[in-house]
């Protein structure tokens, strides 16, 4: 057998599929339907799961190139694209779960994910129970007769807590029932979740796989079987499909996912590092750090730490907010994902909808800033935020 393809490879060759005309770059097929030689080829094609192109609710060549490269980075045998992240974490329970199922969910998820678990899934008679991330025995103690799916982030945004997949796999293991990772944060090129035990890998393409803001897009990825057939049908009843130009930024986005990864890891390293040191910075949080509680863990899952850091600035939310609105090069907003480094206070807008117990309880503190690192010169990073850290 040859030699498979390294990662690097996958990223820029894996899943193109050249027309007649010869292109070297992948097309974009910005087309609804797909003509038929005869009535005949069309009732077949109507009649068949999706391997035919029909109708690009649920089938584009440019979609599955997408779909096609990003299993061959997850180590996947099938990948599903959708509208958004939040899409696919929905399509996923739709097709996972029925009345009378439960989660059981890290706590620290994306705040839309835990809204759609706790008040959406409730509504069609599913249940799911919050754990926090790396308490093993927890996500044992949570599983009950009814439990179909574990579902997780690691690292965790914006403080960068690991859980122990290989662990947390085996739970879900015993349990019967599907595990489900997000893997938004560390993409495929720093963390593969299938080779660590997962079942399924779910993406948020808006973020990372895109790599510049552009678009939105979501994804599931794993075994070929039931649930990613069921997530076919999903999309061809139920509708929520990526657009075949979304899908081809982000099958773009992936030819420089790698080198994005690995740089971004590099500059949130140093600008983790610098932190650190700096006196107006009472804690940084980041898993590339040998300070980190899970440090261990984290490197032996991950290529390398991601581009997430936070921090607690001593003095409160004057204090951050002082830093953030002292910036002049980094951009103040909530988005992630970007080769331009973001910086936001999570007290008051992405965990804004907590209450203050709740909000201490998940470590987010008035005085926690987070930074998205980019591919910006990490002297001028350190320049904007020494502005107002003083
Ligand atoms: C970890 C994570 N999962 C899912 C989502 C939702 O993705 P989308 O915005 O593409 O719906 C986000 C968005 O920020 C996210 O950060």
């Amino acid at each position: 057998m040859a030699k498979p393809f390294g990662q690097s490879t996958l990223g820029v060759r894996a899943g193109q599929r050249r027309t007649d005309l010869k292109e070297h770059s992948e097309a974009l097929f910005l087309t609804s339907s797909y003509v038929f030689e005869n009535a005949a080829q069309a009732a077949a094609g109507f009649a068949g799961g999706g391997a035919d192109f029909v109708y690009s609710r649920y089938t584009n060549p440019t979609v599955t190139m997408m779909q096609d490269r990003l299993a061959a980075l997850e180590g996947a045998q099938a990948c599903v694209a959708t509208a958004s992240g939040m899409s696919a974490i929905l399509a996923t329970a739709m097709v996972l779960l029925k009345a009378g199922d439960h989660i059981v969910s890290s706590n620290a998820i994306f705040g839309a994910t835990v809204q759609l678990f706790s008040t959406l899934l409730p509504k069609f008679g599913i249940e799911t129970t919050f754990v926090p991330l790396s308490r093993i025995d927890e996500w044992q103690r949570a599983v009950r007769p009814n439990t179909r799916l574990l579902f997780l982030e690691s690292p965790s945004n914006p403080l960068g807590e690991v859980a122990d997949l290989g662990a947390v796999a085996a739970v879900a293991r015993k349990a019967g029932a599907t595990l489900a990772v997000d893997n938004c944060l560390c993409t495929p090129a720093l963390q593969r979740p299938l080779a660590l035990g997962a079942d399924l890998v779910i993406h948020s393409a808006t973020k990372y796989l895109d790599g510049q803001g552009r678009v939105l897009g979501g994804a599931v990825a794993g075994a070929k079987g039931p649930a990613l057939d069921g997530l076919v049908g999903f999309l061809r009843t139920a509708g929520p499909s990526i657009s075949p130009f979304n899908a081809w930024v982000i099958l773009k986005g992936m030819e420089t996912l790698e080198i994005r990864m690995l740089a971004q890891s590099e500059r949130a390293l140093a600008v983790a590092q610098w932190l650190e040191g700096h006196p107006q910075v009472a804690r940084v949080y980041y898993p590339g750090l040998p300070s980190h509680p899970q440090h261990t863990l984290a490197k032996r899952q991950q290529r390398a730490g991601g581009a997430i850091v936070s921090f607690d600035v001593k003095g409160g939310k004057e204090a951050a907010w002082k830093v953030i609105d002292s910036t002049q090069l980094i951009s103040i907003t909530g988005n992630l994902g970007d080769v331009k480094t973001t910086i936001t206070h999570p007290a008051t807008t992405t965990h804004g909808r907590l209450t203050p117990e709740a909000r201490a309880a998940s470590g987010i503190g008035d005085g926690l800033i987070r930074l998205a690192v980019g591919l910006e010169d990490v002297e001028d990073l350190k320049a904007d935020l020494s502005r107002g850290l003083g």
